[in-house]
């Protein structure tokens, strides 16, 4: 790393390194190799679900990585089929058996409905989940809580009941979409918010890259290298994924320059033309933990 890795303080008082590595589409030996690669350039926290069958490679990677589990983040998810008191302890004990250790960093419920957008039951099943995972934390498996997709609605629902409140909130963040107002909600209430997808996956649409690639141009760096850095300016917490050991590097050169107020703005006002697709209380992702991977 060029430049020292830096830290956000959360509500409880622990720390978080600024940037964390996704693992998403990181599955098999190939995988094993892009999280190695992260972990020699200088990564400590890994984002991982039970979804993404990527929590074995990133085990193995620790492990042939010679550094102390101690000095990992590591962050994984249970899925919506996993919500509920009893199944969301047997998920936790699988993603434990599978990432080879005692106790989870952080653990997230992935995402805040289980079924269609006018199920009725949501709010009961995120808070059986949470109480659940309250439990599993207070029993030492678990460091930290947190949650994945949830909206300012879907955020007050925990907050109102929670006896551990969560810490971070993970949401779709990148240029091209900022969900300002779910934003402003986690940071009223303490809750760190952490960009998936800080990339958009990597790609743009033409009216947000021409502002960044304007910029890119005044720094001399890449696209995606002002995208983690406008998160990081407005204390967002990106976990970018990347297979190639440039790209691995490159995401952490973001620690030895800034963009101006005016820059954040202008980015943050272009038009919110690169959402994915995926809305939370609309779209439940057709997915389903794969039951041989216990
Ligand atoms: N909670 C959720 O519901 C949710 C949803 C989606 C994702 N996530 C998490 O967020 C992580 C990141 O999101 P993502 O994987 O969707 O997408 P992303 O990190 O926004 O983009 C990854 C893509 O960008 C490319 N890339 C990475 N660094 C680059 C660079 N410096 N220059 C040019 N291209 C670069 C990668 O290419 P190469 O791989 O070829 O290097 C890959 O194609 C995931 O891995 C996962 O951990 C969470």
């Amino acid at each position: 790393m060029s430049a020292e890795m830096e830290y956000f303080t959360l509500s409880d008082g622990s720390r978080l390194p600024k940037i964390g590595f996704g693992t998403y589409r990181t599955a098999g030996e190939e995988g094993v190799r892009a999280i190695r690669a992260a972990i020699e350039a200088g990564y400590r926290f890994f984002d991982t679900a039970s979804l993404y069958e990527t929590e074995r490679p990133l085990a193995q990677a620790v492990r042939e990585s010679g550094v102390p589990r101690e000095s990992f983040i590591i962050e994984t998810k249970l899925w919506t089929d996993e919500m509920g008191a009893g199944t969301a302890r047997a998920a936790l004990e699988r993603s434990l058996r599978r990432l080879g250790t005692e106790y989870v960093d952080l653990y997230l419920i992935h995402w805040p409905r289980q079924t269609g957008a006018w199920d009725e039951d949501w709010k009961a099943l995120d808070l059986e989940t949470w109480r659940e995972m309250e439990k599993m934390q207070r029993e030492g498996k678990i460091r930290r809580l947190g949650l994945s997709n949830f909206l300012p609605h879907h955020l007050e629902n925990i907050l109102a009941h929670a006896e551990i409140r969560p810490v971070v909130d993970q949401l779709e963040l990148h240029p091209g979409y900022s969900q300002e107002a779910a934003v402003a909600f986690c940071r009223a209430h303490g809750v760190l918010p952490m960009a998936w997808s800080p990339l958009a996956h990597g790609d743009r649409k033409s009216d947000v890259s021409a502002v960044l690639s304007h910029l890119a141009e005044k720094y001399g760096r890449s696209e995606q290298q002002i995208a983690l850095r406008f998160l990081l300016e407005k204390d967002i917490l990106p976990i970018p994924k990347a297979m190639s050991g440039a790209h691995i590097r490159a995401n952490l050169q973001v620690f030895d320059f800034s963009l101006t107020p005016e820059e954040v703005s202008q980015i943050s006002c272009m038009p919110q033309t690169a959402w994915r697709g995926e809305h939370p209380d609309f779209a439940i992702p057709q997915k389903k933990s794969n039951p041989q991977n216990v």
